[in-house]
């Protein structure tokens, strides 16, 4: 038995703060990897595709110049200027150098929107299925996530679903699109709807576009380019998806005062900024033509077409996802239990995927499977559900 030293505790604001699921899936997939069995990786979210060259030439070349010496915490200035000049151009958000900030990745930028906004004992609406995290960055700040189901939401109306789900403490609302896990993208409708009760209600929108270049059918639209709504949203991007540079940690927030002075302090305070050099490979990435995130856009088409019909042909039915790059498929064919239906397949079929729980309540009865794969593990992995449910 582990001995408890008298008088040490953990702060209580991370009590309810939990650790990734989804770190104990990869550990069981290591585990059968080890055993010398092949695994299907249905289970991550990175792109199949290596980070582009020039990206990685221009970190090299600023290391050899000895951009290795502290950058302004917020960010080197041509990086701002260029993504207040990427915000304007792709987002139709108008914003200054100033009102753009570096975060160490889209992870950061979320984590200070959360700080910087809520307070004990406030609620904030998170659409739902959502991000695992989400849920964790709101309880961290000692605030409650209020569940609010996207799909019935949608189909309800938005604006009265927000009504029926809100309350008093309500202040603000996480807006994701497109949506991980379940592929939804909000389209300008939903997000008129969603920015007029965020002004009715004077609530702060935290918008999480990640895969804003990841839209198969609809367009993106940035909440933040909407009337009215630039100066109540912090919108958090990342170039962790578009860019394929998940390790570089590499991301940005945009929003106005007073919400910059607040974020600028936290990533003073939590990493001092962004690795300079990773700052230069960041200038060089918004360099990248509009065609080829085109054409890797068409790449993912590719495989989600592919997958969906995999599913669906099998009988686990699933809508094409009009964005990101996951497929949300119903499992209870398998098991009424997402976390069972998940073990299941991992354990009889060697195909690794996200029971839908962890996504929130919304998402139980479901399966999440990453499509950012190269074609022929996609192959593979429909091969191995026709083989398990023959
Ligand atoms: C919805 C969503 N938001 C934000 C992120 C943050 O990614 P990163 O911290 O790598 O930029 C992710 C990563 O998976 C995501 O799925």
């Amino acid at each position: 038995m582990a001995t408890r030293v008298s008088g040490i505790r953990l702060a209580r604001r991370l009590d309810e703060v939990g650790f990734s699921d989804i770190v104990q899936i990869r550990n069981k997939v290591m585990e059968l990897r080890a055993a010398g069995h092949k695994v299907h990786p249905m289970h991550g979210g990175e792109p199949y595709f290596e980070t582009p060259d020039a990206i990685k030439y221009a970190a090299i070349k600023a290391l050899a110049e000895n951009q290795t010496h502290y950058a302004p915490s917020s960010g080197i200035l041509p990086l701002r200027k260029a993504l207040a000049e990427k915000l304007a151009a792709k987002n139709r958000i108008d914003a200054t150098p100033d009102e753009v900030l570096v975060t160490v990745g889209g992870s950061q930028g979320l984590y200070a929107a959360f700080q910087s906004v809520l307070d004990p004992g406030d609620d904030a609406l998170v659409f739902s299925p959502y991000w695992t995290p989400i849920g964790d960055l709101v309880t961290g700040t000692q605030a409650r996530p209020l569940l609010v189901p996207t799909i019935t939401a949608r189909r309800n109306g938005l604006r009265m679903t927000l009504e029926h789900f809100s309350t008093p403490k309500t202040r603000a609302i996480y807006y994701n699109t497109p949506q991980n896990p379940g592929g939804v993208v909000f389209t300008r409708a939903d997000a008129e709807e969603v920015a007029a009760f965020a002004i009715e209600r004077d609530l702060i929108v935290i918008a999480d576009e990640a895969y804003e270049d990841l839209v198969y059918d609809g367009e993106h639209v940035s909440i933040a380019s909407l009337p009215g709504m630039a100066e109540r949203t912090i919108a958090c991007f990342t170039f962790s998806k578009t860019y394929a540079m998940t390790g570089w940690r590499a991301g940005y927030a945009v929003a106005r005062e007073p919400f910059m002075t607040a974020l600028r302090k936290i990533v003073l305070y939590s990493t001092n900024g962004v690795a300079t050099p990773v700052q230069y490979a960041m200038l060089q990435g918004l360099a990248t033509p509009e065609r080829e995130i085109a054409a890797r856009r068409e790449e993912y088409r590719r495989r989600r077409d592919l997958l969906v019909a995999g599913l669906n042909e099998v009988g686990l039915e699933c809508e094409p996802p009009a964005g990101a790059f996951y497929a949300f498929p119903n499992a209870e064919r398998i098991h009424r239990k997402s976390r069972a239906a998940a073990q299941i397949l991992l354990e009889k079929a060697h195909i690794a995927t996200i029971p839908g729980v962890v996504f929130g309540a919304q998402g139980e009865g479901h399966l999440r499977f990453g499509y950012a794969i190269p074609i022929e593990e996609i192959e593979d992995c429909v091969e191995a559900l026709r083989g398990f449910f023959s």
